[in-house]
């Protein structure tokens, strides 16, 4: 059973899908791994280090092998290389990609999309949403900080007290509560909001205050996957105005909310933006779905009558050695299920729901009912 660890091709991609420490238990499950060239430097992680921990480290490692690991689709020149029934694991980005999934599935490779995770607890462990959302927020309060012209916490000092500063979390799911967490650690005032009523008590049990319009549509705004849903016309204009007041007096804003499948919702208009002091500060981490704030600019810092809106893709791939780390091992995790540990052999169970709900291609074919072509769904 060979498994190939792939560098990325994507400039804007800095993570790795395995580390050393992640190696040695793919060769403890019966793997022999090969490592391209270079993979891990951008994590920290050089070629001598998977060499050490039983890798090869080859140019030709994609050819021939039965499972390749990737941070990112596999695009036209690294499925040429593969041979069919290899099997993919990476975050393959399906929505709105139907011609990439249609190269997957006709090149003969089956393809497991590792954002399509049911959240149920069995899956934790290879949770990369949360993995790498969790480091997303994080990431966001630093650079947040690092724009803004002012400090975050209150500072009694000979020469005067220096007022705590304002931030505040548009939507509360594992970045935005990893954001609030810091920068309640900074030391600021943190308040947040999000559409789903479960996100309320765990926003307040952070610290935080929770502002939100909590109406009978909020009371019923969570799937049974535990994601929000795209709210109406009408919540989303009750919304806006609640938030409008609130975000005059802030001086962070950071934003998090995504929909799955769906754009971003726009949750900050050009107004809101304008309503803040000079030195402000807006994050958007949901730039790379069409962000939630108006303005933002994809990998730039843009100045709106000198509010900065920072709109960094990839922020997970900005702490790229602890994402590398944390993202390799939901990947080995993932693996686990996928390999019979007495014959260490590949042994596929087609009926387990986390593979059923991570399949994208097989046989030829896009099998996942959420991306299957119309005509065979
Ligand atoms: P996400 O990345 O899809 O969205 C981020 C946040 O934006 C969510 O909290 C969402 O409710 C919010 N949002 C969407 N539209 C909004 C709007 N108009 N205004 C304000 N906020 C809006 O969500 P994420 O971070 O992946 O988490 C979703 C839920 O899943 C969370 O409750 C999380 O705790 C839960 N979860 C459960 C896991 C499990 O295994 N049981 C694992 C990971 C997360």
């Amino acid at each position: 059973m060979k498994v190939a660890v792939a560098a990325e091709t994507d400039s804007g991609e800095p993570r790795v899908a395995a580390t050393p420490e992640t190696v040695k238990k793919m060769i403890g499950l019966g793997a022999e791994v090969v490592v391209e060239p270079g993979a891990g430097v951008k994590s920290g992680i050089l070629d001598a280090d998977y060499a050490a921990a039983g890798a090869t480290v080859a140019r030709d490692a994609l050819g021939g092998a039965d499972i390749v690991l990737k941070v990112r689709r596999p695009n036209s020149v690294e499925l040429a290389q593969l041979k069919k029934g290899a099997i993919v694991i990476a975050i393959m980005d399906p929505y709105g990609h139907d011609d990439a999934l249609r190269a997957m599935a006709e090149a003969g490779v089956t393809a497991f999309a590792m954002e399509l995770l049911p959240r149920i607890t069995r899956a934790q462990v290879m949770d990369v949403l949360s993995s790498q959302a969790n480091l997303a927020g994080y990431r966001a309060v630093v650079d947040a900080a690092e724009e803004f012209s002012r400090a975050l916490p209150m500072m009694m000092t000979a020469a005067g007290t220096v007022p705590a500063a304002k931030v505040f979390i548009m939507g509360a799911g594992v970045a935005g509560l990893q954001a609030i967490a810091t920068a309640r650690r900074l030391g600021a005032i943190v308040t947040a909001t999000d559409v789903r009523p479960a996100a309320k008590e765990q926003v307040e049990s952070l610290g935080a205050k929770f502002i939100a319009v909590e109406d009978e549509e909020f009371k019923a705004a969570e799937t049974a996957g535990g994601y929000a849903k795209e709210m109406s016309k009408e919540y989303q204009a009750k919304q806006a105005a609640l938030v409008a007041e609130h975000i005059k007096k802030q001086d962070i804003v950071i934003t998090t909310a995504l929909i799955p499948g769906r754009p971003a919702p726009r949750l900050v208009s050009k107004e809101m933006v304008a309503s803040m002091r000079p030195g402000s500060v807006v994050v958007d981490l949901a730039v790379e779905r069409g962000g939630n704030v108006e303005g933002v600019q994809a990998d730039a810092v843009a100045d709106v009558g000198g509010v900065k809106i920072v709109g960094y893709r990839n922020v997970p791939g900005r702490l790229a050695a602890t994402a590398s780390s944390l993202y390799a091992k939901n990947l080995y995790a993932f693996l686990e299920i996928l390999i019979d540990k007495k014959t260490k052999a590949l042994a596929v169970n087609w009926d387990d729901e986390i593979v059923k709900a991570t399949a994208l291609t097989r046989d030829g074919a896009v099998v996942h009912p959420s991306f299957k072509p119309k005509s065979a769904a």
